[in-house]
């Protein structure tokens, strides 16, 4: 029995990324009819013996450790970047001259002129391209989105996330790229991306911001313990400089008017992944807690006030974005169906429809991330425009 043609996917890196992507690809044909199944054909990664046993647990054919020869593959049709940050615009640009649709996990770049430099390749090129800001793809995120846009909470007036973590908490944790701005390690980059993104998408452009950073833990273990591999960067006592911070937050304008704040933290004790994303708009109130995913609090100024408070949404009604393709009502969904949906998002227009969100929303997220590293350097509200206008990064 013959389905619709494969289109092959060659993932570069195979950390938690390309677990997650892969388990994407598999997930998605069994949500949608899709015009093409997408097949991970190959994936890379620096160590030979890391890959290989990567694909064997991914279920991937072939392997190899040298992501220039994936891209150069005539049988690659998708490169899917999942490397550190710092390693993305060199990829997505090679990708995009191989003429490869490219997907690029979040932040798409270092800084925005690497940003729009990718975009400006992949424009040229004519390829589909895309940014894994996969958090949208979740249903309640989805469904918030849609009710904002719809006008359940009115004119959006305030919009407020934070991102806390726990990951950088014990000084113990040793260095990796996380710790290394040069490879986009900042937790603006890493959880501020997201937070930007979907700000952007729900409550439109941001004008400027005004940040503050901090990093408590200035040095880091090297990795294997006090013998392990020093190199450039290494510091007396066998640790390594951060070069990030540990913590971030921000007020933002919007063009609209509208008030925001941020706050993004991997320093944040017992906290594993939570985030929450909150609107208050001219008549309403929406919120996310991803700590409960599947589900939104809703209050509206038209409801009966003797039932006054926020109503719990349960964002898994066949109605509701992504719902139906899941599980029966009450069972919910998880952080992975969000990689199934993007895959199926992307390819359910395939080769006709443009892949969204594309590398220009990777830009202009880059935008406001470089905006909050140059405020919290300069002490001073910073106008994303200074960033986008510059001819040099504003940091
Ligand atoms: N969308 C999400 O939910 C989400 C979650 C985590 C990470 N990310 C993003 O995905 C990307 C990869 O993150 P990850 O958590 O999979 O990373 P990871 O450390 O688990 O894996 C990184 C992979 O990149 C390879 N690599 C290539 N060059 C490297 C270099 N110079 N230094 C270190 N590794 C290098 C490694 O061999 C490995 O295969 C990052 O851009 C990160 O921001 C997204």
């Amino acid at each position: 029995m013959s389905g619709p043609p494969e289109l092959r996917i060659g993932i570069v890196g195979y950390g938690m990324m390309g677990k997650a992507h892969s388990y994407g690809y598999r997930v998605a044909p069994m949500l949608r009819p899709l015009p093409v199944t997408p097949v991970a054909a190959l994936i890379s990664g620096r160590s030979g013996p890391g890959v290989a046993a990567a694909a064997a647990a991914y279920g991937i054919g072939e392997h190899t450790t040298d992501w220039r020869a994936l891209v150069a593959r005539d049988d690659i049709d998708v490169v899917d970047i999942c490397t550190p940050p710092g390693t993305h615009a060199e990829i997505a640009q090679a990708a995009a001259a191989a003429g490869k649709a490219i997907l690029c996990e979040k932040p798409l770049a270092l800084t925005y002129p690497e940003a729009a430099a990718a975009l400006a390749a992949a424009e040229r090129a004519g390829v589909h391209h895309a940014v894994g800001f996969n958090y949208r793809r979740l249903p309640a995120v989805a469904l918030m989105r849609r009710m904002v846009a719809d006008g359940a909470v009115g004119e959006v007036r305030l919009w407020r996330a934070t991102w806390l973590s726990d990951e950088f908490t014990d000084p113990g944790t040793p260095y990796d790229w996380r710790f290394d701005r040069q490879m986009g390690g900042t937790t603006i980059a890493d959880l501020g991306s997201h937070l930007i993104d979907m700000a952007l998408w729900m409550a439109g452009e941001i004008r400027a911001v005004c940040a503050q950073s901090a990093t408590f833990i200035a040095e880091r273990p090297l990795p294997g313990g006090p013998g392990g591999p020093a190199g450039p960067g290494g510091v007396a006592g066998g640790g390594r400089a951060v070069t990030v911070d540990d913590a971030s937050s921000a007020l933002l304008r919007f063009g609209s008017g509208a008030l925001g704040t941020m706050e993004v933290a991997r320093a944040a004790v017992r906290r594993p992944c939570d985030f929450t994303v909150e609107v208050n708009g001219s008549r309403g109130t929406l919120v996310f807690d991803y700590a409960r995913l599947n589900e939104l609090r809703y209050g509206s100024a038209g409801d009966d006030p003797g039932l006054y408070g926020m109503r719990r949404i349960r964002a898994e009604h066949p109605s509701h974005p992504y719902a139906a393709s899941w599980w029966p009502l009450g069972q919910g969904v998880g952080y992975g169906a969000s990689f199934g949906n993007q895959v199926a998002d992307l390819l359910e227009g395939w080769p006709e429809a443009p892949w969204s969100p594309g590398f220009g929303q990777g830009a202009a997220v880059q935008a406001v991330c470089d905006a909050m590293e140059a405020s919290a350097a300069q002490g001073r509200w910073v106008a994303v425009s200074e960033v986008t206008e510059a001819r040099r990064p504003a940091r």
